[in-house]
């Protein structure tokens, strides 16, 4: 079968031939439909984040996958079904973690993450997973389905953002997403019907069809070159809560300074290294008079997955039809990486239902 990799030394990833995977006990045989492609996958192929499976010389990428049981194999799904896989892998065996149902919250070395780090990915004609890393999603949302993953992973920011302000009465207001990219838009829908102020931050100048789904979405849009985070404050609002998806470093620490009282921020952007001056006494004091809490998010779990076929069904067409920008064939696999700013969120379509 072709999967797409990449290999060790290379800087671009390239269709390689593979046998197609034997499922073990309790394994489930998957015929790939699509696989979406984030700023993690960039973040692989320029060698900045995730690893090679151990002894092998490449990585099978794709870690936001929807496919269609092929082989039951022996487990509850019926061939047909389509489903969505979790990312998340123990190493060896088991251990507390996933025998909790709680693999995003492991610690490095207690697992692997399928297509990123240690284990290869969905972006193949078929894979095999064990029937409870499989999310079964209603058939209607398989085009979509790839979506998934990626809102599953802003579930999981905005529950521990509200679970650390559930020991009193919180409800946000004012929502300042940092990031126009797929995970910040698709927060910024998620949020659209509950929140009555929302802001998202950019460094575009428009036309732009990122500030138009912003537009459409009734956020306000804030210019980073003319408004930094620490600003917006004075010149908008101070925020509830911030959602941070640039994956800027700054934004780590300049988002408490965009917090209201008794407000939080999730932090989920996965930076390089950057060294910056900070007033670590103004930091600590605004963070404990205020109540402030930073939250950093990382992975996410079944529960996750579930509530995100939900909010999957309810994002509005007009929004998911803008987000998508692209479906590639393996044969034109460059053109979902594509990094101008016409592109937003693209997939892989390895087959069809
Ligand atoms: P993306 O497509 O690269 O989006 C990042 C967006 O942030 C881009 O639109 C970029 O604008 C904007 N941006 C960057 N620096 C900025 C600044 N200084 N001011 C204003 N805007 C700025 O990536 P993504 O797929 O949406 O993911 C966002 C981040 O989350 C990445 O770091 C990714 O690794 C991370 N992530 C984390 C998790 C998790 O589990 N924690 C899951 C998925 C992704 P331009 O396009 O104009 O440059
Ligand atoms: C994935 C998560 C993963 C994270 C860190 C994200 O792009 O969606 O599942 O935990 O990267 O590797
Ligand atoms: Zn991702």
């Amino acid at each position: 079968m072709e999967a797409l990799a990449l290999r060790r030394g290379e800087e671009t990833a390239t269709v390689i031939e593979k046998p197609r995977p034997e499922p073990g006990q309790g394994e489930a045989v998957v015929r790939t439909l699509r696989v979406g492609i984030d700023g993690t996958d960039h973040e692989i192929l320029a060698g900045e984040h995730g690893g090679f499976p151990e002894g092998d010389d490449h990585l099978v990428i794709g870690h936001e996958a929807v496919g269609v049981v092929e082989d039951a194999n022996g487990t509850a799904f019926s061939a047909g079904d389509v489903v969505v896989p979790t990312v998340r892998r123990p190493p060896n065996g088991t251990n507390e973690y996933f025998e909790r149902g709680e693999p995003d919250v492991a610690p490095p070395g207690a697992y692997h993450e399928r297509g990123i780090e240690g284990a290869h990915g969905y972006a193949a004609e078929y894979f095999t997973s064990p029937e409870q890393f499989l999310v079964e999603i209603p058939a209607g949302l398989a085009p979509l389905g790839f979506l998934v993953e990626p809102i599953s992973i802003s579930e999981k920011a905005l529950e521990l953002a509200h679970s650390s302000r559930s020991t009193f009465d919180w409800q946000p207001e004012s929502v300042l997403v940092l990031g126009n990219g797929s995970l910040g838009l698709q927060t910024l829908a998620m949020l659209a019907d509950s929140v009555d102020r929302l802001y998202c931050l950019g460094r575009r100048d428009r036309p732009d069809p990122t500030l138009d789904i912003v537009d459409e979405i009734g956020a306000t849009y804030v210019d980073s070159r003319e408004t930094p985070v620490p600003e917006i404050p004075e010149r908008y609002e101070p925020m509830d809560l911030v959602f941070e998806a640039t994956g800027y470093a700054r934004h780590g620490i300049e988002s408490a300074h965009a917090l209201a009282h008794n407000g939080v921020a999730a932090l989920l952007g996965v930076p390089r290294s950057a060294t910056f001056e900070v007033d670590g006494g103004e930091f600590h004091e605004r963070m404990v008079l205020g109540n402030r809490a930073l939250v950093g998010s990382v992975n996410s779990n079944r529960r996750h997955f579930q509530r995100a076929v939900d909010s999957l069904s309810s994002l509005p067409a007009w929004f998911t039809e803008s987000l998508v920008t692209g479906v590639y064939d393996l044969g034109e696999f460059e053109r979902a990486f594509d990094d101008d700013d016409s592109t937003i969120k693209t997939a892989l379509e390895l087959s069809r239902r």
